[in-house]
């Protein structure tokens, strides 16, 4: 099932964050109601994902949404023995720093699409990215001069199609890498525009290593490695298996890690080493690190993607997350669940109160707020 990871037609659809783990969803669904698992009935409101699904693989009356319970209590399970099972994931206040570094050493790369410009990144503007101008780099596919003037330089268009298909998914994951290696910074991080990142967080986890060690860290997609067919030469085909950090979450690599990736990466070859396994650009990082040049990912649980349920994300424990995420799928919302400044009417997304309780001396955010 998961070797259909890239096959045509999954590229297609308009969708957000069509990563692999969409894929993956698909698979993990029909698994358990293969295995006729016995599922907790709870409402979700993934429509988007379902109609995606539907419309390129599913047939009519399959019963959908049990096997998206089925995942989700599936992920919360992974989560925790993902926090159990990586020792090499401590949490920061365990252990002293590897590493002294500060937000600048860090080269985090927003990746958008024009269309979302103001749906989605003028929010990221107000917030969190607003705190780091200077280490944030927004790769999109279109001019936008109002952008420009907010961002500057570091607004990057890309020239990539912005079809949501797996080439041209690729094809900014490509510029993104050679930015970052140019950059001369210590880390590279990768999200996407419906992730708050806290940076405080993301710092303290990444001065737990040194960014000249082999360092690739997010969260996993499934309970298991991808299983992939790589492509050589010869018409001849080989099974492959690995861990990837779903790029929706978020995931970062070390410069010392980055450089070693250059032969697979740099240039135009990330886009043929993707072509190469016909996977989506964030199992295409997975492959390199892991089946190429047999580094292990870190799994931790500080990422987190919209295609988890984001209401078990611990609320007394909002401020040691590195990324947060929002779904919002008709009436219904996947939304961090906490309190805050603001409604859920005038903060949908809930990344203006997160915003506040991370930083409460924003000017906009209600004066008398306590964390
Ligand atoms: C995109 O095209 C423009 C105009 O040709 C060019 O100036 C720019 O450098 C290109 N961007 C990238 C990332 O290559």
């Amino acid at each position: 099932m998961l070797k259909s990871c890239g096959k045509k037609g999954v590229v297609a659809t308009a969708g957000t964050t069509l990563v692999c783990l969409a894929v993956l969803l698909v698979a993990a669904h029909r698994r358990a109601v293969r295995q006729g698992e016995k599922l907790h009935e709870r409402e979700f409101p993934m429509r988007s994902l379902q109609s995606w699904e539907s419309s390129s693989r599913t047939r009519p009356g399959d019963p959908q949404e049990r096997g998206f319970s089925a995942y989700f209590s599936r992920l919360t399970r992974d989560k925790r023995e993902v926090a159990k099972a990586d020792p090499r994931a401590k949490p920061a206040t365990e252990t002293p720093p590897a590493e002294n570094i500060t937000p600048n050493d860090v080269f985090i790369a927003v990746k958008t699409t024009k269309k979302f410009h103001q749906s989605r990144l003028d929010l990221l503007v107000h917030t969190w990215i607003s705190r780091n101008m200077q280490q944030t780099y927004i790769f999109t596919d279109g001019e936008d001069e109002e952008l420009k003037k907010k961002i500057g330089d570091r607004a990057i268009n890309t020239n990539c199609s912005a079809a949501h298909s797996r080439q041209a998914l690729s094809c900014k994951m490509a510029v993104e890498y050679d930015k970052f290696v140019e950059s001369g910074k210590k880390w590279f991080c990768h999200v996407d525009d419906d992730n708050y990142v806290n940076t405080r967080a993301l710092v303290k986890l990444l001065s737990q290593y040194a960014h000249t060690q082999d360092i690739y860290i997010g969260k996993p997609s499934l309970d298991r490695p991808i299983e992939a067919t790589e492509r050589l030469g010869d018409n001849k085909m080989r099974p492959v298996n690995f861990w990837f950090a779903t790029g929706g979450a978020g995931f970062c690599l070390s410069r010392g890690l980055a450089l070693k990736m250059s032969p697979w990466a740099s240039g135009g070859h990330f886009m043929n080493t993707a072509e190469k396994i016909r996977l989506p650009d964030d199992c295409t990082i997975g492959y390199i690190i892991e089946s190429v040049l047999g580094v292990a990912l870190i799994r931790s649980n500080l990422f987190h993607s919209h295609l988890e349920n984001l209401q078990q994300v611990p609320k007394a424990e909002l401020h040691k997350q590195v990324t947060l995420s929002y779904g919002m799928f008709e009436n219904k919302r996947n939304i961090i669940n906490i309190k805050g400044a603001f409604s859920n009417e005038e903060d949908p997304s809930r990344f203006k109160s997160v915003h506040c309780l991370l930083y409460p001396d924003t000017p906009w955010c209600p004066f008398q707020l306590a964390s």
